[in-house]
């Protein structure tokens, strides 16, 4: 590893790395990814020991303040963060000025952004102790906008939060309950909820969070620095890739279409990609799909989806992925997003609401990987450079001499 930095001011030398694929843009302790391996860890912490034994607001408590809690301090956390997963009722209003089909998405981006104006006894960011109780904000109010706009986008009425639920109950219950109906949320959809928000919560400097870090470089709203992260996060390439899986896997249909499916991949001139596939980091299995996989199994029972033809295509897929050599000599392996749509579904959340999905359970890094760089004394303000190949000098024409 060279510090360039040092070396620029030595020197003037600068590097060109289009997509920062070999550049440290900052030093982190929050998550380590060692991509030949496939070992994914949230403080030294394996993302499979978490998901198995922990849940997702323990996992908050951990990015946030680098340790597990003690019961006593979990139990405060859970009571300091449920405190805050109301939002000020004007938001309601707020709310009323999008048209119904809006992405919920584009909701997202704006009602998060929006918070910067309701909350400004915690945006000095300089304060530790607002810095928390920013972080607490974004955390508890995040899923109560996600499952507003899911509500909005279906023209129900918002189901208020209930605190005595955890984490993923309660946004269960804001997203399917009903005002004319009982609703009992389900615990085996809870449970698989509640790891697939842990196997989303921090994954490093992905585009999502370095977004976060350069809008919070400047000093901005913490508030408006999350929602420029749920703006990154909504491009296919980054959260939206799930949707994508899921529609390839309902394109390919039945078992049956599979080889054909994989010549087309194969086929350079196709364009055509395995989705939930490849992954810039991971040469080796990205090890929150196998814990994707077991969660999608577990949904597709528990929802009488168990025959679901999608399951059996993605699981025959991976299998003759697997053994073929076009796939095994460039490490392409299924990849977080492979199975994550079709358990999105089966829990009964329409295509639309995964990638918002995604940004309830990311909140948490984000905001954690933002407080890491406002600490960090070596923090500056992120600035990259350019090549330049534009035009060289030339003079002023006036616009009767133009040709
Ligand atoms: N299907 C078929 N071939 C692939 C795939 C794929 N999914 N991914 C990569 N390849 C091939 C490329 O064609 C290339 O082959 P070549 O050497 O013969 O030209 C080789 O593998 C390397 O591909 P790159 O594009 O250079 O790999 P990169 O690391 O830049 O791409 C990416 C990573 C974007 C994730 C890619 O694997 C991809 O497009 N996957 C499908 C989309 C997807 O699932 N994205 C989700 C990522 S996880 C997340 O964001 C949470």
């Amino acid at each position: 590893v060279i510090d360039i930095s040092k070396l620029y001011a030595q020197t003037g030398m600068f590097t060109y790395d289009p997509g920062f694929t070999s550049t440290a843009s900052c030093q982190s302790k929050i998550t380590y990814i060692d991509g030949d391996a496939g070992i994914l860890q949230y403080r030294g912490y394996p993302i499979e020991q978490l998901a198995e034994h922990g849940d997702f607001l323990e996992t908050c408590y951990l990015l946030l303040y680098g340790e597990l809690p003690t019961q006593a301090q979990k139990d405060d956390f859970d009571k300091r963060v449920t405190r805050h997963t109301m939002v000020h009722e004007q938001m309601a209003r707020f709310f009323q000025a999008f048209r119904r089909d809006a992405h919920p998405m584009a909701v997202m981006v704006a009602s998060v952004g929006a918070l910067a104006a309701f909350y400004h006894d915690s945006t000095d960011i300089n304060d530790p102790h607002q810095r928390m109780v920013a972080s607490m904000r974004m955390v508890a109010k995040v899923p109560t906008l996600a499952a507003m706009a899911y509500k909005y986008s279906i023209g129900q009425p918002f189901v208020y939060p209930q605190n005595r639920l955890h984490f993923a109950e309660n946004f269960l219950h804001m997203c399917f309950a009903v005002p004319c109906e009982e609703y009992k949320v389900n615990p085996v959809l809870a449970d698989a909820l509640d790891k697939i928000f842990i196997l989303h919560a921090d994954h490093e400097q992905n585009a999502s969070t370095s977004t976060v870090r350069i809008a919070g470089s400047s000093g901005a709203n913490p508030f408006a620095c999350i929602a420029a992260g749920i703006a990154c996060l909504w491009g296919p390439a980054h959260g939206g890739a799930n949707e994508a899986a899921l529609a390839m896997l309902a394109e390919i249909g039945t078992v049956d279409k599979i080889p054909e499916f994989i010549a087309k991949v194969k086929d350079k001139n196709s364009n055509v990609r395995l989705m939930g596939f490849g992954h810039r980091v991971y040469k080796n299995y990205d090890p929150r799909a196998k814990l994707m996989q077991k969660a999608a199994h577990q949904v597709l029972q528990e929802m009488g989806h168990g025959d679901d033809p999608l399951l059996h295509v993605a699981m025959e897929l991976e299998k003759i992925a697997l053994n073929d050599p076009y796939f095994i000599e460039r490490k392409l392996y299924p990849n977080v997003d492979f199975y994550s749509g079709i358990t999105l579904k089966a829990m009964g959340f329409p295509t639309s609401m995964f990638t918002v999905l995604f940004a309830v359970a990311r909140t948490v890094g984000w905001i954690s990987q933002w407080s890491e760089m406002i600490e960090d004394p070596q923090q500056k303000i992120g600035r990259p450079r350019q090549l330049f190949n534009g035009a060289t000098k030339r003079d002023y024409v006036p616009l009767d001499k133009r040709k």
